[in-house]
């Protein structure tokens, strides 16, 4: 645990920013081709890390104003550097469970890759939604861990990606939580909560998503945690090595692999929602 009072599964190191990175570069097009907010908009990013969505929403948006808060001081620097052409976005540390900020500020939120790491999605939901206007929207993007296919299938990479879970479960985040949006946008109290699976299908006429998805991506995520599910005894370093493999294998001529995020919106009804 860090003096955030968080247990941050990824960490901060260089390799997991760019790692962010290349998963936003790569997954462009599938989580943001519908991502877009109105000239004038005043939009909330939380959780915006390093800025590896920022560049892309900004971009996409440029009338619109953003806000983007993280924890992490030495990610809102990264995310700084990143956006100095950008004259639409500004960073600021905030916890996204306690936000400086009054009650309908923002025309929109957006949480991407942040509300797995909460022990409480639910309270940091409440705390977004305060500072929504009436009729604004909340957009949450999560990955699942347990949507991963492969061929070929391997018990190994299976055992290593089990690892993943139970390490973001023993730092109290909830892995599998893009299956639960809805249930978690609905019960907040947000209203016409609607909820898309958006899988990345990659296979060797998919060049692209091979390597920016499976290799830089969720290989290199798993692969990270080889030293901490090796210490916990959950796995030997052998099958570890066999299940990283595996991973890797899939991404041969004859392979292919499959990955589900969700991306859910739903908008603050204007009584308040609980
Ligand atoms: C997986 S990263 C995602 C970053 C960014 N949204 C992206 O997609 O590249 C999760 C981020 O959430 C931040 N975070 C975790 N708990 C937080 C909290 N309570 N308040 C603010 N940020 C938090 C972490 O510091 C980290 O930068």
């Amino acid at each position: 645990m860090n003096k955030t009072g968080l247990d941050y599964v990824h960490g901060y190191a260089p390799v997991a920013l760019s790692r962010l990175q290349d998963q936003a570069r790569t997954l462009a097009d599938l989580l943001h081709h519908d991502t877009r907010y109105p000239p004038g908009a005043h939009v909330l990013e939380a959780g915006c890390g390093a800025g590896a969505q920022t560049v892309l929403l900004a971009e996409r948006s440029p009338q619109a104003t953003f806000t983007c808060v993280d924890v992490n001081e030495s990610s809102l620097a990264t995310a700084r550097d990143r956006c100095t052409g950008l004259n639409n976005a500004r960073f600021i540390r905030a916890d996204v469970r306690s936000l400086p900020f009054p009650d309908a500020t923002f025309d929109h939120v957006f949480v991407c890759f942040v509300l797995e790491h909460l022990a409480r999605p639910d309270t940091a939901l409440d705390e977004l939604i305060r500072t929504l206007r009436p009729g604004g929207t909340l957009t949450a993007i999560e990955g699942d861990h347990g949507s991963v296919l492969m061929h070929p299938d391997n018990r190994a990479s299976r055992a290593a990606i089990a690892c993943q879970v139970r390490l973001q479960r023993r730092a109290r985040g909830e892995p599998m939580i893009g299956r639960r949006l809805f249930p978690l946008l609905a019960a907040a109290g947000l209203g016409s909560v609607h909820v898309e699976p958006r899988t990345v299908y990659a296979d060797a006429t998919r060049p692209g998503l091979v390597d920016g998805f499976v290799h830089r991506t969720f290989t290199a995520m798993i692969a990270d945690i080889e030293d901490a599910a090796v210490d916990a005894g959950w796995v030997t370093r052998a099958t570890f090595a066999e299940g990283i493999a595996g991973l890797r294998r899939c991404t041969e001529p004859d392979g292919a692999f499959a990955y589900t995020f969700f991306k859910a919106v739903g908008v603050r009804p204007e009584a308040p929602p609980r």
